[in-house]
């Protein structure tokens, strides 16, 4: 008989396939309209941008370079231009701080492979996102939720977990956030900024969607507060304003993390496909990029008010839900006595989905909630939408 081989790793017991996806896998049959995903709309891609950027790295000028290995760090002009942009949005920026990573979702499990020993604690926002919750328990972390209210993640809460948890850091989504979209004002970012700096706490702040901003001003990453400099890893991407295909992230690391990151990267998958590194180059060098996130802000902000609009008359009674600048999310609550697992089961026999909020908490789940992505769809499919889930909720209040 031959012998059976050894056992996957331990660590893997701990890793739950994503409940996210195995529901996105129920509603992709054509008839569903899907609040569910977190996609960028397709018919928005800026398809002729995109292949005209890679016409041209892939010219006879430059086609060499495209095709060659390159060096761990990323393209050099690229790296210049994300540290532009960084600088753009209030966090001074030098180049030989980024590191270019395959989408930020590498960087954040960068960042875990370079800061977790299993059994370390993580303070993460309650809810949070879940493909970041999962990369931290998979290098064998161990989750501690960090009270949130109707404005993000409550700074003061925070001494009491560091003295009971000592985490290596703090993952915080503070603009937009996914999947409530709640932004941290600009006194509870530097209030995080000092309350790190007293503790001696990492902190990891994730901004894929700070650049999808619909209403009101801009606020600075918490990295931009002097206190927290040093010991901020940002993360970003241009996925949500460009294209997730192209898997660009990147991430500004203190000097003291850089190197470990860098090596970290090295060993992860030597660089960032050089190809497409050159074709986000251009696109951001040509300024087409920023001329396209006008395009898509306007188009996302009439499909968030179709959303906003009809949510209070499709949702049960007695309902909540939040207004959000920009993103991609709205998140709602519903009144007592209602889950929103059970609600989908309804919404799905309408053809009409949306992802229920249980699964991005780290702990104490709560029924009620639930997440709708108000991008995929044009507002005309959306207020159809919500007439199906209107229909739904209609059913659970019958019984
Ligand atoms: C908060 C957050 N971080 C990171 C990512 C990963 O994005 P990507 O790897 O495409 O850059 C996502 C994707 O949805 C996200 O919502």
């Amino acid at each position: 008989m031959p012998e059976q081989p050894p056992s996957l790793s331990e660590r893997l017991g701990d890793v739950r396939s994503s409940p996210v996806r195995d529901i996105l896998k129920l509603t992709q049959r054509a008839e569903v309209i899907s609040f569910a995903g977190g996609l960028p709309a397709p018919e928005l891609f800026p398809a002729e941008m995109v292949a005209g950027a890679y016409a041209t790295a892939l010219s006879p000028t430059s086609v060499a370079g495209a095709l060659q290995y390159s060096t761990t760090e990323g393209d050099p002009q690229l790296r210049e231009l994300l540290a532009r942009r960084l600088a753009g949005r209030g966090l001074a920026s030098h180049a030989d701080e980024i590191l270019v990573t395959t989408g930020s979702q590498q960087a954040l499990g960068l960042v875990a492979s370079v800061l977790l020993d299993p059994g370390d604690a993580v303070l993460v926002e309650s809810p949070s996102y879940l493909a970041a919750l999962q990369s931290f328990t998979f290098a064998g972390a161990r989750l501690v939720a960090a009270p949130c209210d109707e404005d993000g993640l409550d700074p003061e809460a925070l001494p009491a977990l560091i003295a009971e948890h000592a985490p290596k850091f703090l993952y915080v989504i503070p603009t937009f956030q996914n999947p409530t979209g709640r932004t941290l004002s600009r006194a509870r970012r530097r209030r995080l900024a000092q309350i790190a700096a007293e503790h001696g706490l990492w902190i990891v702040e994730d901004d894929p969607y700070g650049e999808l901003r619909y209403d009101g001003q801009p606020l600075e990453p918490v990295a931009a507060h002097a206190e927290a400099r040093d010991r901020t890893v940002t993360v970003s991407s241009l996925s949500k304003v460009l294209a997730p295909g192209m898997r660009q992230g990147f991430l500004r690391a203190p000097e003291a993390l850089l190197g470990a990151l860098t090596v970290a990267k090295q060993a992860a998958d030597l660089h960032t496909s050089t190809v497409d590194q050159h074709a986000a180059r251009i696109c951001l060098q040509t300024g087409t990029l920023d001329a396209h996130i006008d395009v898509i802000c306007a188009e996302y902000r009439r499909r968030r008010d179709a959303l906003l609009d009809g949510l209070g008359h499709a949702l049960a009674g007695g309902s909540t839900f939040n207004r959000p600048d920009g993103g991609m999310f709205v998140w709602a609550r519903l009144p007592e006595g209602w889950d929103a697992g059970a609600l989908l089961r309804t919404a799905l026999r309408h053809d009409v989905a949306f992802v229920p909020g249980a699964p991005f908490y780290a702990t104490d789940p709560d029924p009620r909630t639930l997440r709708l992505s108000f991008t995929t769809h044009a507002p005309a499919e959306i207020v159809e939408g919500l007439r199906r889930l209107r229909r739904a909720v209609e059913v659970g209040i019958d019984g």
